[in-house]
């Protein structure tokens, strides 16, 4: 039995061959995910033939993504595949973040060392594949930021031409650039993400044009491989937690779908937990995960300065409700004087991330004091983001300009101002006393 799209939706599970372009089951209407057979080799055995690809100098073998290309075997050949050498990011034990979230230890899955600085190459190198598998020649994402800097960049790299739908005055200039700089055709529109992305969704099949949305099966497959190569260098010793930020949800699927496949396979024996923090002004899955009886109600109007997560009508939350109750994991909310300070304590460890990354840490922080996660816990947070996508909020946080949306002043408990000298070398000695 080859590769197929199967409707996620229990009640339904149509089958649909690999190649038919559908972003919902034309059935039901449900999310639709991608099925394999078992994979031809034991783990134990490509637990080896992974690590060895470590070794080489082949561009396949050196992608993070395509290293475990046996996980996700969707393509009959590699020929499609375009590869900016995407994954490869650290495991970085972070003390200061530890001590900060009543930890004993933790460690940042830092995706922000991706080519274009976020987890989005993961799973754009896939959906570039298929795009090129099929034949398409336009493909479009509706984006905060970085999905379509992502986007952008593979397909300028594979030969597509890319088309970006942004919500005009809403993601930060580092993001925007990206997409100019690689080449998309940029549309900003005067609405927020949940409501251009109704509108491609729309529009995508009257045009021709492919969407690298994260409703697109094949972007799940490659974010998936964010947990696979976790486990790798961990040498496949699960944590007890990963932790991750909540917008579109694609991520939490990603990470649930991973863990389920690795674990009925044998690749690890236990399930870790997961713990999606979405930001307060943006929560509707938080809010789904506390009432669950209410049903799933949209956020009409998401409000948080970390944009990346401003989304009120995640589309993937269906998968991420099965994933977050399949692995014992809970959903929690930070505000944004949390997440400020979070970002500020990364950014002491030497690490740093953008603000939507930086919600994990003010999560864990939550969840610890409330005894949901135990000191001694065995922690994973994946920082989504790389600090310098989002450098205005940086400077506002650390000069005590920084507000929340609505105007109220966030406190720089973490600030560090920088301090504007004369060209007197006395008087620089003397701003250096303390130091
Ligand atoms: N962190 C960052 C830095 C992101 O850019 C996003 C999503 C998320 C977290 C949330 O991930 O949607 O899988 O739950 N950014 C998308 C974009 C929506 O358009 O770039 P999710």
């Amino acid at each position: 039995m080859p590769a197929e799209l199967i409707c996620f939706d229990e009640r339904c599970r149509a089958p649909f061959p690999i190649t038919d372009v559908i972003y919902n089951c034309p059935r039901c209407g449900g999310l639709l995910e991608v099925s394999y057979p078992p994979p031809p080799s034991p783990p134990a055995e490509l637990k080896q033939i992974w690590r060895a690809r470590r070794a080489s100098n082949a561009p396949l073998d050196q992608s993070g993504v395509w290293r475990y290309r046996e996980i996700i075997p969707f393509l009959d050949t590699l020929e499609p595949v375009v590869t900016l050498r995407e994954g490869n990011t650290p495991l970085l034990p972070a003390p200061r973040a530890a001590q900060y979230a009543g930890l004993d230890a933790l460690a940042f899955k830092h995706q922000g060392f991706n080519p274009t600085g976020s987890f989005k190459d993961n799973g754009m190198t896939c959906g570039a594949a298929q795009a090129r598998r099929l034949g398409m020649s336009r493909v479009a994402c509706v984006s905060t930021g970085n999905t379509s800097a992502s986007m952008a960049a593979y397909a300028s790299a594979g030969g597509l031409q890319p088309l970006v739908f942004i919500p005009h005055g809403n993601i930060s200039y580092g993001k925007l650039a990206q997409a100019l700089e690689y080449g998309a055709k940029t549309l900003q529109v005067d609405a927020n993400f949940d409501q251009i992305l109704a509108l491609v969704r729309a529009l995508a099949e009257s045009l021709g044009i492919y969407l690298l949305n994260s409703i697109n099966p094949f972007r799940i497959e490659g974010q998936k491989t964010i947990i696979v190569e976790m486990l790798d260098q961990r040498d496949w010793n699960p944590p007890d937690w990963i932790v991750l930020p909540g917008g579109n949800l694609g991520n939490t699927s990603a990470f649930g779908k991973a863990l389920r496949e690795l674990h009925a396979l044998g690749f690890i024996t236990r399930m870790p937990r997961l713990a999606v923090i979405q930001a307060e002004g943006a929560a509707p899955f938080y809010e789904l995960m506390r009432a669950p009886a209410e049903g799933f109600h949209a956020v009409g109007h998401p409000e948080t300065l970390a944009t990346a997560i401003k989304i009120g009508d995640p589309v993937s939350w269906p998968k991420a409700l099965r994933e977050v109750a399949c692995s014992g994991g809970v959903v929690e909310k930070v505000t944004e004087q949390e997440i400020a300070d979070a970002k500020a304590v990364i950014g002491q460890c030497g690490i740093g991330c953008e603000p939507a990354s930086a919600a994990t840490l003010a999560g864990i922080r939550k969840l610890t004091a409330a005894g949901a996660i135990n000191p001694s816990a065995d922690v994973v947070a994946v920082l989504t983001g790389n600090l310098l996508k989002d450098p205005d909020y940086i400077y506002r946080y650390h000069t005590g300009q920084l507000e929340a949306p609505g105007g109220a002043p966030i406190r720089s408990h973490f600030g560090n101002q920088p301090v504007v000298v004369p060209n007197d070398a006395a008087r620089i000695a003397e701003a250096l006393r303390d130091t």
